[in-house]
């Protein structure tokens, strides 16, 4: 097949996600290595954005194709019901990186999934029906993890379940609760009072969990204040409120530590994940469980359940994927990688007027892009796409640079395995495409 028919075919048949159909515009991608992807035409790109902020470990790694490849050989699948060698050997794997006692998993096919369960858990557990949410948050495209969802992704999936209740975020450059010169400390009081406040009118007893991105991804890479989530684990076991952080995004090494509680040293009830634990290599999500959760599951039921739980095929690639981040020290690159794109975003910033703020924590990152740095007037809208940021796009994707652009923000979330002189190459091309932004500015 030429490119032309491949991208044709595929949109006959296909019905892609979040789009209207008649305006998508698929690459045709046909191989891929390291931080690299290649389309049919045999045009490289840079991929910044890990595919979808999942291939941590960087494409193509031989040690999880074959880990794949002799799982197939051995056992391709098993029942959720069933034991085997790889539901072994992941929980081990696994359990040797998740943060205190959350050491017992339930497999997922994906991050939404991994929300749903959760849910499930926290209010099993509970016996109370609300969750805590924040606006500017994405869990997922299933029924409950899109009424989560705090984000515009949500309007067209209401009303939903019931019992969702929404906080404000700890945004610090947009936030109405942060005034020029104030410490971390001092933002993330004024937040967690605010929440503290909805607890309170919602009535803590009717509250199961409080549900949060610990890094918000999409929304804009918002990183907690210092003093935040530590508070924040406070204010949940004061109320007997479970904390339950989404790391799908922001965990496997993402942000610099293998979870980004980490970062602060909190322990939630619950964290869910999926992308990074497989590196996308397969499908897989799951939640991570606490002692006094799994131990309430004991002798109680856990009512859910899903055909392709703990499918081998996806924890085999799970297995290889951990070791293969543990071998080449994949986070403790996302840390020192994460200070390199520090510098370059400092430099953008520098150079650019168009640039409001930049934010990254490890490889974790975002470009805030605005018309004006003291009206910060956004250079694209909360929802839909600006003439210039569609141009900054289109640029850096001529210039073999896939990245995420929505909104005014430009992602920057390439494989953990970057390099630093890959690192530079690429903030090279964005360094010429933000003259497109610059020239928006009034
Ligand atoms: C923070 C977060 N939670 C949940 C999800 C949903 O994961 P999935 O698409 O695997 O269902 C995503 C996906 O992007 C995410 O970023």
């Amino acid at each position: 097949m030429t490119p032309d028919e491949i991208v044709e075919l595929t949109k006959k048949h296909n019905f892609f996600s979040w789009s209207a159909q008649g305006a998508v515009n698929p690459i045709p991608m046909a191989k891929a290595k390291g931080v690299y992807f290649w389309d049919a035409h045999g045009k490289r790109y840079f991929d910044l954005n890990s595919q979808l902020m999942c291939v941590n470990i960087g494409h193509g790694d031989q040690r999880v194709i074959e880990a794949i490849k002799a799982q197939a050989e051995e056992l391709v699948y098993a029942g959720p019901g069933m034991a085997s060698k790889v539901r072994a050997e992941i929980g081990r794997e696994l359990a040797d990186v998740t943060p205190g006692d959350l050491k017992k998993f339930f497999f997922t096919l994906g991050g939404a999934e991994a929300n749903e369960s959760a849910i499930k858990m926290a209010r099993a557990y509970t016996g109370r029906h609300k969750i805590i949410a924040r606006y500017r948050s994405y869990h997922g495209a299933t029924a409950a993890a899109i009424t989560l969802t705090g984000d515009h992704r949500r309007w067209a999936n209401e009303p939903g379940i019931s019992g969702v209740v929404r906080v404000f975020d700890p945004y610090k450059y947009r936030s109405p609760l942060y005034n020029e010169g104030d410490s971390d400390e001092a933002f993330a009081r004024k937040c967690l009072d605010q929440i503290e406040e909805v607890i309170m009118y919602e009535g803590p007893h009717t509250i199961a969990a409080m549900f949060i991105e610990t890094v918000t991804g999409t929304n804009g890479i918002i990183i907690p204040p210092d003093g935040y989530m530590q508070d924040l684990r406070e204010i949940c076991d004061k109320h007997g409120i479970l904390l339950i952080c989404d790391e799908v995004m922001a965990g496997l090494g993402r942000t610099g530590a293998w979870f980004a509680v980490d970062h602060w040293q909190v322990v939630p009830d619950l964290i869910t994940m999926a992308k990074g634990l497989t590196s996308a290599y397969m499908p897989l999500g799951a939640v991570a469980i606490s002692k006094k959760i799994s131990d309430y599951f004991e002798d109680k039921v856990f009512y859910g359940g899903l055909t392709y739980s703990a499918h081998p095929m996806s924890l085999a690639a799970a297995v290889a994927n951990l070791r293969v981040m543990k071998e080449d020290d994949i986070v403790g690159n996302s840390q020192r990688m994460g200070k390199v794109m520090a510098g370059l975003m400092d430099d953008l910033k520098a150079e650019h007027p168009s640039v409001g703020d930049t934010r990254n924590i490890g490889l974790f990152g975002c470009v805030e892009l605005v018309k004006n740095r003291k009206t910060k007037e956004p250079m694209g809208p909360y929802v839909g796409a600006s003439p210039e940021m569609a141009k900054l796009g289109a640029y850096l994707k001529d210039n073999g640079v896939y990245a995420f652009t929505w909104r005014n923000l430009l992602h920057t979330n390439p494989p953990l395995s970057v390099n630093e002189s890959e690192l530079r190459e690429v903030f090279e091309v964005i360094n010429k495409a933000l003259e497109i932004t610059d020239a928006a500015v009034k």
